[in-house]
């Protein structure tokens, strides 16, 4: 008999759709109301998107199981779409490990930057390896994240600051995306910050006049692909001038603004980049309340990151605030080497206990919301018929364990699918 599916998920005791109704995104409202249906199933087509879901009957009257590649008996388990991670840095050589035990004896992040340390240490060591071995890294952190739930994840340049290492980082996220079944979202961040013996001026200048017409010409013949542009607006690290002016530029090459803002002192990024029309901003544990209200107006996301404020004690970020007035909130794990977490479930989790999300929230926050920080909600972010056969399957009869449980997903999460296939 012809097989003309790629997989069938039976009978599962919870499916949590997210949404239905193809919205692009949910607010505070939405995020509370996630559609969930019980005793359901999945259908994945031979192109690995979904052609149904709905109550397990009705899938088994319209689908034969032996049309199927693979059969999965989901009695007792739930499903999940696969979680999105709106914020990484993945892509480095070398470990902080040495820095962490500084910032525990109290060292803040900038008086490690300033020293020396902090991204530039990571800079001088991602400048001096090989590509072959950041490959190697990034392939192995990316399969982490992979069996944490992660099938959608957005990978950051920012250790080099200079053309030929930002390049060098593009070309092995590409590499990486082209070998491995998660789905990248590519950005660069050549403004993440300023060189040792440059100036502020300089670097950007380096990234105006040098960085960005070499990449936009590698784009436009097709042998790169990047679809974000970010910067760290900070003070004393680039500032909302500088970084207008590299964002604007990234949005002239037809780049999603995705930046770093109002992190460690508030500078009214926020608005800056909801003013400019940013898809998403991150961090934001010092924005003000004007950047609140501009945010929520122009639609851009805010991507949040509870290990930063956790691991730097900061302030928690005012999730709350910003739900209230209607901001699409999103979350990422901030995977770098200061935060070295490849977690969704942990930083959901995070999310809820110290940043006061509800769980609905929080989940809706690293699916639908996080796809949309990175343009993809059309595609990721929910289980809707066409949209990719992304899951998860719990081996648990509620999903909120995903939440609930800290730590050791690997026995909770019993399988990852990308696009049908389990892996
Ligand atoms: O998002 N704040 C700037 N960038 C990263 C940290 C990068 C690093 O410390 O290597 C962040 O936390
Ligand atoms: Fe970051």
């Amino acid at each position: 008999m012809s097989r003309n599916h790629r997989l069938l998920v039976k009978n599962a005791k919870q499916v949590v759709l997210i949404c239905n109704n193809g919205e692009k995104f949910l607010t505070r409202h939405g995020m509370n109301n996630l559609s969930v249906i019980e005793n359901a199933s999945v259908v994945v087509g031979s192109d690995g998107l979904i052609k149904a879901v709905g109550p397990a009957e009705t899938i088994s009257a319209r689908f034969s199981e032996s049309s199927f590649d693979n059969v999965i008996d989901a009695a007792g388990m739930c499903v999940l779409p696969g979680l999105v991670d709106a914020h990484t840095h993945p892509v480095w050589a070398g470990d902080r490990v040495h820095e962490f035990a500084m910032k525990l004896a109290g060292a803040t992040y900038m008086e490690v930057h300033r020293a020396g340390g902090g991204i530039h240490y990571t800079v001088e060591r991602t400048r001096a390896a090989a590509a072959s071995d950041l490959l190697a890294s990034l392939r192995s952190r990316l399969q982490r994240m992979q069996r944490a739930g992660t099938t959608l994840v957005e990978c950051k340049s920012g250790y080099g600051l200079e053309l030929q290492t930002e390049l060098k980082m593009l070309e092995v996220i590409e590499e990486a995306s082209r070998s491995l079944p998660i789905s990248i979202s590519s950005t660069y961040c050549g403004a993440h910050a300023v060189p040792k013996g440059k100036t502020v001026a300089e670097a950007t200048e380096d990234v105006l006049q040098v960085q960005l017409p070499r990449l936009k010409e590698l784009m436009s013949a097709g042998r790169l692909k990047v679809q974000n542009i970010d910067v760290f607006c900070e003070q004393g690290v680039f500032d909302l001038d500088s970084t207008r002016a590299v964002l604007l530029a990234g949005k002239e090459m037809g780049l999603n603004i995705n930046f770093h803002g109002d992190e460690l002192h508030p500078m009214n990024a926020a608005k800056m980049g909801a003013d400019l029309g940013a898809l998403a901003i991150s961090h934001l544990e010092e924005v003000t309340d004007e950047g609140i209200v501009a945010m929520a107006k122009s639609k851009t996301a805010a991507v949040l990151l509870p290990t930063t404020a956790y691991i730097l004690r900061l302030p928690q970020p005012r999730a709350r605030d910003m739900l209230e007035a209607g901001v699409i909130v999103a979350l990422g794990s901030d995977f770098n080497p200061n935060a070295y977490c490849c977690s969704m479930p942990v930083v959901m989790h995070l999310a809820c206990v110290n940043m006061r999300m509800s769980m609905t929230e929080a989940l809706a926050a690293a699916t639908i919301n996080a796809a949309y920080a990175l343009s993809r909600s059309d595609t990721h972010g929910s289980l809707e018929v066409n949209k990719h056969g992304d899951l998860l399957i719990l081996n648990a009869t509620r999903w909120e364990h995903l939440i609930y449980q800290l730590g050791g997903h690997q026995e909770l999460i019993r399988y990852v699918v990308i696009r049908g296939n389990i892996v």
